[in-house]
């Protein structure tokens, strides 16, 4: 089996640096368009031969050290009694919002094996079908991340409501934050007995606090899921699932995120990855980091990127190489492919 990933994030030694790419799924390939011309994107996420089918699709096509289950961070939202959808141009829509104790009160904490049995049954196909070529990562929003989107209805420019309720009615908030960090940490569970053999926990819109109210607001949710899943895994002997945190725009955070217990650091393009090493020390393995517009560069350029990346990280702990953040639909594949390739080259260790 490839365990270079799963090593890598432990920190133990490999003999070069593994790749994944956020979003490796999806649009900018052809094999996952064809299958979206047939089926809408929440019947492809709910339907488990189709969610196999195109997690297999960038492992096949890309090589990548890792597959990551086929699924959407707004799937246990549902779960929670929320009605999803998605609109070509505006993204997805939550209704009716979160935004007092009524809405809140009707909100459950979902078994994750019931109404979620879909996403456990894909895991349980995945396994199978990897065979062991490489490891499958389970994901899910991170709380503050994924409340956002139960506050605001959607994406969001500012966050307004959700920063408002935070900072005019904080009771209702931490109630929401308690359901939602429930549900998350029950739905990682689920999803680690069913198979998955790291997760990682999205907190793409994190940085958008100061440090200290990053730390009170969404630092302090997402650490209680990462400590309660770490005692759950010891109390039940189920050997060492790396933990991986990923926070969009970390850079003026790093102080703040290296109190949490995971065992990698996903970090955006906007600082050096030497830098963040430095910050954070060698408790942790890094993931990142390269923009991912430095796709749509010539890939003799791309190249260099890599170089240096890989140049930045030889005294981390363990280093995964990632884009930023997730890889945009305009992509040439071409270059994809290229990346992975000058990675594997290049990323001896
Ligand atoms: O990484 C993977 O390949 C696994 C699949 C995955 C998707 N979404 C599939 C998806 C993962 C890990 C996510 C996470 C996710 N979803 C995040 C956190 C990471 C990040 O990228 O910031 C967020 C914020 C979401 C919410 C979401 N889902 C939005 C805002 C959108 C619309 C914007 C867009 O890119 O279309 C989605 C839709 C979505 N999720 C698509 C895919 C492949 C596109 C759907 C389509 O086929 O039309």
């Amino acid at each position: 089996m490839n365990d270079i990933f799963l090593r890598a994030c432990r920190g133990e030694t490999v003999p070069y640096t593994p790749v994944w790419i956020m979003r490796q799924a999806g649009r900018y390939l052809k094999q996952y368009q064809k299958i979206r011309k047939k089926v809408d994107f929440l019947t492809l996420c709910k339907t488990s031969e189709l969610a196999s089918e195109v997690t297999m699709q960038p492992v096949d096509a890309l090589g990548v050290d890792a597959a990551i289950l086929f699924s959407d961070i707004l799937i246990p939202v549902e779960a929670m009694g929320m009605k999803l959808e998605f609109f070509e141009k505006k993204g997805p829509v939550l209704s009716p919002h979160i935004r007092d104790k009524s809405s809140l009160k009707k909100l459950l904490v979902p078994k994750p094996e019931d109404k979620l049995h879909f996403v456990m049954n894909t895991i349980k196909i995945l396994r199978k079908e990897l065979k062991g070529k490489v490891p499958l990562i389970g994901f899910s929003g991170a709380p503050f991340t994924t409340a956002t989107y139960m506050i605001e209805g959607g994406t969001s420019k500012n966050f307004l409501h959700t920063k408002r309720m935070i900072f005019q009615t904080p009771d209702l908030y931490e109630s929401l934050m308690d359901k939602v960090t429930q549900t998350i940490t029950e739905y990682l569970k689920a999803q680690i007995r069913a198979g998955a053999q790291a997760v990682q926990l999205f907190d793409t819109w994190a940085g958008i606090f100061s440090p200290q109210d990053y730390r009170r607001y969404a630092l302090s949710y997402a650490t209680r899921v990462i400590e309660h899943i770490k005692n759950w895994q010891k109390n039940e002997n189920r050997g060492h699932i790396p933990v991986i945190y990923f926070v969009g725009e970390c850079a003026g955070l790093l102080k703040e995120i290296k109190t949490c217990n995971a065992d990698v650091l996903g970090l955006d393009w906007r600082l050096n990855i030497d830098d963040a090493i430095e910050e954070v020390g060698n408790g942790f393995s890094v993931q990142g980091n390269l923009d991912p517009c430095a796709l749509f560069l010539p890939k003799q350029r791309i190249k260099e990127r890599v170089k240096d990346i890989l140049s930045r990280t030889s005294s981390a702990r363990g280093h995964i190489f990632n884009l930023g953040h997730g890889v945009l639909p305009e992509t040439p594949v071409d270059n994809v492919v290229a990346l992975v390739e000058h990675v594997h080259n290049l990323g001896k260790r």
